[in-house]
């Protein structure tokens, strides 16, 4: 992908996805702060009461759409937005000042040295990317890692219909190629991490509302609109 791709939509973005979104009743702030929501539960559950500080990278951070719910939920984190769209990156650093710094990634080499995060997380990124590349940017993520650090990568899932729905009639999605997550899974076992597990998410819309305390034991279900996948360094 071009970075141009998400360039041009850099402003209009949270239109865009709002209007795309809409059918499951909720807007993007809803599916934003589920997945930092889970990132932290996942986090504290690792690592206890050590390091709530942690250095999170946040790969394809787009406009910095998940600023606000890392601040709410893990509040001391050192935030770094990285992106291969530089309008999508002035976009964030206009909304969020002083909250995370935003840099400009060439889609090749992490810009940071070895060991450098405690997490990289990235929400929605991968099936933008050609899928040949994926095991590379693994392995970056891998690099800039602290041992026993944290990869939690957020992905569509091909299985559900309304995601598949959702993914045909966006248009920032026009080039997009989902990823299943046994697919997910085997590129960050390849890339050198351990112990990646799957979580499928998101289950149900808000007219179904009622029912989203159940998705906390549907995790194994393999048709929630959305998965994680977390492994460990
Ligand atoms: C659908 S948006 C998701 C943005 C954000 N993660 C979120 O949850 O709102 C996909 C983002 O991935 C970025 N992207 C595409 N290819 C990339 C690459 N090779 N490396 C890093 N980011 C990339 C795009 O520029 C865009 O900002």
């Amino acid at each position: 992908m071009d970075e141009a791709e998400f360039d041009r939509f850099a402003d209009e973005y949270r239109s865009v996805h709002a209007v795309n979104i809409a059918i499951s009743g909720e807007s993007p702030d809803y599916f934003a702060e589920y997945k930092i929501k889970d990132l932290a539960i996942e986090y504290f559950a690792i690592r206890g009461g050590n390091n709530d500080a942690p250095a999170l990278l946040d790969f394809g951070a787009g406009i910095g759409t998940s600023v606000p719910f890392f601040r709410k939920y893990l509040p001391r984190a050192q935030l770094t937005c990285l992106d291969v769209s530089t309008k999508s990156l002035e976009v964030g650093q206009s909304r969020f000042p002083g909250e995370a710094r935003f840099v400009h990634f060439d889609g090749t080499r992490i810009p940071f040295p070895d060991a450098s995060f405690d997490i990289a997380f990235a929400a929605c990124v991968f099936h933008h990317i050609d899928h040949d590349e994926h095991v590379a940017l693994l392995k970056e993520f891998r690099r800039i890692l602290v041992p026993n650090g944290i990869a939690f990568v957020f992905e569509h899932n091909p299985y559900n219909p309304l995601t598949v729905h959702v993914v045909n009639t966006c248009p920032f999605d026009e080039n997009a190629r989902l990823i299943a997550a046994a697919a997910m899974r085997k590129c960050i076992n390849v890339a050198g991490f351990s112990k990646a597990q799957i979580r499928y998410r998101l289950f149900f819309p808000r007219v179904l509302r009622a029912l989203r305390p159940l998705e906390k034991w549907m995790t194994w279900f393999p048709l929630g609109a959305q998965y994680y996948v977390l492994a460990l360094k």
